[in-house]
């Protein structure tokens, strides 16, 4: 056994929690509470996405779901409609009301804090120019991040050369911004962090079943290439996990 590994190992521990006074936590201090979605500026681009009955329009069993869910990295090359795209966000991050300055989502989060922002690099989505976008889910929107070139070869070296990170229909990629859960959990916000974003990426694979669309966790990636490729300083804000999505066969 590495000794090297015990200590890591901690971080899947909840003891950490005896060693924190929770008296002492930003929120216990009374310091207001960080913003619930990244800001943005008034003059950005935005894309309204479409809202529907989803249940209606993608009926699929959640058994079927399930049982046919699998980690895809081939894609046919067929574009998703911008309809698929609202969906799958949606599935991963969509807001169902908002209560006590909490957002309450489509997925669960510790203590309600979402702690993640949703990126996505759209290569070939019906009627949106391909670029980085960001998800308001406060208001069902696509932001316009920038435009880049060479952004699929920039992906593939991105996630290590992964290259279906680049050949897929739109990619999405997930950031911490860790001070969201820090502000109440202290020391104990980084696991649940993690955890948060299992339950995202599991959306998303469910939810892509029901498109005739794929998906595969990426969880192997270049930190600091990834992070300067979406212009975040890396400490606030980093990429955390990230999924391609195209559809299939
Ligand atoms: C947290 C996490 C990270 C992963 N990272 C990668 C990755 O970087 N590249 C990749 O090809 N697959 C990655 N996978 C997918 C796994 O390889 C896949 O889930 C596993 O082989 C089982 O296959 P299945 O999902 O089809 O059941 C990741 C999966 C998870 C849950």
């Amino acid at each position: 056994m590495d000794e090297e590994l015990k200590p890591y190992r901690n971080f899947l521990k909840d003891s950490i929690r005896k060693s924190i006074d929770f008296s002492q936590t930003d929120q216990s201090l009374g310091i207001p509470a960080p913003l619930i979605e990244k800001p943005y500026s008034p003059d950005s681009f935005l894309i309204k996405l479409n809202t529907a009955n989803w249940q209606k329009i993608y009926p699929l069993k959640l058994s079927e779901a399930i049982k046919n869910r699998e980690s895809r990295r081939i894609y046919t090359g067929d574009p998703l409609s911008l309809q698929e795209l609202s969906f799958l966000l949606w599935a991963v991050q969509g807001v169902r009301f908002i209560a006590g300055g909490n957002a309450f989502r489509n997925v669960p989060s510790a203590g309600c804090r979402h702690a993640l922002e949703t990126y996505l690099t759209i290569f070939n989505v019906e009627d949106v120019e391909p670029a980085v976008y960001r998800y308001l889910p406060l208001t069902h929107e696509l932001l316009l991040e920038f435009e880049e070139s060479d952004l699929k070869e920039k992906m593939t070296k991105a996630t290590f050369g992964q290259s279906f990170a680049g050949q897929s229909a739109v990619t999405f990629i997930w950031t911490a911004i860790p001070y969201r859960m820090e502000w109440r959990y202290g020391l104990d916000s980084h696991k649940v962090i993690a955890m948060d974003a299992g339950h995202v990426g599991q959306n998303l694979y469910l939810a892509c079943e029901a498109i005739n669309a794929g998906t595969c966790a990426i969880g192997a990636y270049d930190q600091e290439y990834f992070d300067e490729l979406l212009r975040l300083d890396g400490e606030e804000e980093f990429v955390i996990y990230a999924a391609p999505v195209g559809k299939i066969d």
